[in-house]
């Protein structure tokens, strides 16, 4: 991996471990986020011709999807930390003109100045150390009127698909879900006055930030849906962590299966989701 920007100690969430775990599931959450992916890009309003920015661009799948809306003079950048996802991304999504990966703290990163057209996130802002030194740095970046479209999680507590199956964990091992702060991490930005105030700061104008509410689904089966849980976010750390037995661990497993069972309807698992989706300009 590269340069180590985000505070590990702070940041329970996003470290040099998190990238593997991220491509392991990387299908899986693609499918389960498309709803909100659909969302962002409705929102984002992007030309044939814009010069885009995907910061925090992950494995690219947001990338990709912008490079397939861009004619020639149109150009997508998907930038990352995580030398490990930009492998990935480079691999999968080779010879497209309109599109190129960089590694950078887009915190920092010296981009060119005053360039692009529209700036795009998939969960991929709430890791900096200084957001608000990071958004400065972002806006800099932005031609003027150019537009600024992201989608980050709010409350914790409405989101299912984070902590179903939590109590049955909290159950075997009593370890509780961690204190949500604004500490880098997932949900750093889920509150929206704190939001407003980061942008406001670093010079944005017309800041919006809608709380939708959503849902995140999958075809995938009770079994598998119920590994994808207990591969991500919280439960999976207290999993790692707690060095359980493979019987409780089986245990666990059968309980979350059911859980999962309940909730599909048809071939769908659904999972309620509640997001803010954020848009300023320059
Ligand atoms: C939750 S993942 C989202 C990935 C991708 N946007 C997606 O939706 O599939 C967060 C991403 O932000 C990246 N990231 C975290 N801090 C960053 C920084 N300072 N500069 C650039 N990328 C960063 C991580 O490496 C990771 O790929």
């Amino acid at each position: 991996m590269g340069q180590k920007i985000i505070n590990v100690e702070q940041s329970e969430y996003w470290n040099e471990k998190s990238g593997p775990k991220w491509l392991k599931n990387e299908d899986a959450l693609n499918e389960r986020l498309s709803i909100l992916t659909n969302e962002l890009f409705s929102r984002a309003k992007i030309k044939a011709t814009d010069k885009v920015l995907d910061i925090g661009c992950g494995g690219g799948e947001t990338t990709f999807k912008v490079s397939k809306l861009l004619v020639d003079g149109g150009q997508v950048l998907g930038a990352d930390i995580s030398h490990t996802l930009l492998d990935h991304a480079k691999s999968k999504f080779s010879n497209i003109d309109v599109m190129k990966f960089m590694h950078c703290d887009a915190q920092n990163y010296s981009f060119d100045k005053n360039y692009f057209d529209k700036v795009i996130s998939r969960f991929g802002v709430m890791f900096f150390e200084n957001p608000y030194e990071a958004f400065k740095n972002i806006l800099d970046s932005m031609r003027t009127n150019g537009s600024l479209n992201f989608v980050c999680w709010t409350n914790l507590m409405e989101n299912e698909f984070i902590i179903e199956g939590m109590d049955i964990i909290t159950k075997y091992t009593q370890k509780v879900l961690p204190e949500v702060t604004k500490d880098p991490g997932p949900f750093a930005f889920s509150d929206r006055k704190y939001v407003n105030d980061v942008l406001q700061s670093a010079g944005f104008k017309n800041i919006n930030i809608d709380e939708v509410y959503t849902s995140i689904s999958t075809k995938d089966t009770a079994e598998q849906d119920a590994e994808i849980l207990m591969g991500i976010g919280p439960r999976a750390r207290i999993l790692s962590e707690e060095n359980l037995s493979r019987e409780k661990m089986a245990m666990i497993k059968n309980e979350i299966i059911q859980r999962c069972e309940k909730r599909q309807m048809g071939k769908e698992i659904s999972y309620k989701a509640c997001l803010n989706y954020v848009s300023a300009t320059k």
